[in-house]
């Protein structure tokens, strides 16, 4: 018999549950016990563990959110916390931990196993900028709603010849922008990644007016240098000449609040499976993702030494293909 534990940490992504269910009802057809650690790291180092059974998983594949809870902590990065984190694993007897998050949470996962305490990460994260894995838990889904949502704009924005800056998450991450502005056909995209000018943002917009176009949309990650608001802000006071009026949206947490669609539900199926399996096997240090359309692990070390990167030659396929 052995005994697990799983949490999830970060930003909520959709997906978060149905890796939950996977890792559990896996542990628990190899004969397992499985604890939930409730809110993240703060759960585990609050000694927050919660045993798991297969009918406390039920009915959560298709929910948004994680029902362990999630969060960021600052106190898992201090020797102190994951000293006290230790504790509270060795004294439940637990002999291996899953972590399911993103860059942060897999972060924390590496230091602790530094300590020589067996983990296992899981890929999840919106942002899709995590090393190790070419697509993340809820990606899909947070596009799916921010495509959703430019859709309904373009709607209303063709109907009074407007122009909309629309924002989406990303703080540090243009993908989901890149992505929701390829997908979604907007006239200009703005990353983190790649710094445009407010003007040149104006003359794009100008030049889609005289060309004739009903609407403009421009999608702004939110962490551009230059983001909705603030682009906005310079319009108004320099007094740019769009040709459309302008509205802005700022879509925030509403991408992240979904319900796991297809894709995100089967991706976190897999990884929760082969993070158990990773387990079975005792490979530790790794980070469960997916490499070349299989489901692949990769050291953590490398995880946290190296950053994705989004392909930025696509911004010129948004641009051509806004014309
Ligand atoms: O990491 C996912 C993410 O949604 C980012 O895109 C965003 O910048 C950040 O989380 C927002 O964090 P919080 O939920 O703490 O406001």
């Amino acid at each position: 018999m052995r005994r697990i534990s799983v949490l999830t940490s970060g930003g909520d992504a959709p997906g978060m549950n149905a890796a939950i269910r996977a890792v559990v009802r896996t542990s628990l057809n190899n004969g397992w016990e499985v604890f939930g650690i409730r809110r993240g790291y703060a759960g585990l180092i609050a000694g927050d563990f919660v045993p798991l059974g297969a009918r406390d998983v039920g009915g959560i594949i298709q929910l948004g959110g994680t029902m362990l809870g999630t969060g960021r902590c600052q106190e898992f990065k201090t020797d102190e916390g994951r000293a006290q984190a230790l504790r509270n694993l060795r004294h439940k007897e637990i002999e291996a931990l899953v972590v399911i998050g993103g860059d942060g949470s897999q972060y924390g996962s590496y230091l602790l196993s530094q300590t020589g305490f067996p983990v296992v990460g899981i890929a999840s994260t919106i942002d899709n900028d995590l090393y190790g894995s070419e697509i993340t838990i809820g990606v899909d889904t947070a596009l799916n709603i921010a495509l959703e949502s430019i859709d309904r704009l373009k709607v209303t924005a063709s109907s009074h010849r407007r122009a909309f800056l629309v924002e989406v998450m990303g703080g540090d991450s243009g993908y989901l922008a890149l992505m929701a502005g390829i997908t979604g056909g907007a006239e200009v995209v703005v990353l983190p990644e790649m710094e445009i000018k407010p003007e040149q943002v104006a003359k794009e917009l100008r030049a889609a007016y005289e060309r004739g176009k009903a609407h403009a949309i421009v999608v702004v990650a939110e962490g551009a240098r230059y983001n909705a608001r603030a682009l906005s802000a310079h319009f108004q006071e320099h007094q740019e000449r769009l040709g459309f009026e302008l509205r802005v949206t700022a879509l925030g947490h509403v991408q992240r609040g979904g319900a796991p669609g297809a894709f995100d539900r089967l991706l976190a199926t897999r990884f929760g499976v082969a993070a158990v399996r990773q387990v079975e096997t005792n490979e530790y240090g790794v980070l469960v993702g997916l490499l070349k359309g299989e489901v692949s692990a990769t050291s953590l070390l490398d995880v946290i030494l190296n950053r994705k990167t989004i392909d930025l030659q696509l911004l010129e396929v948004a641009r051509i293909l806004a014309q």
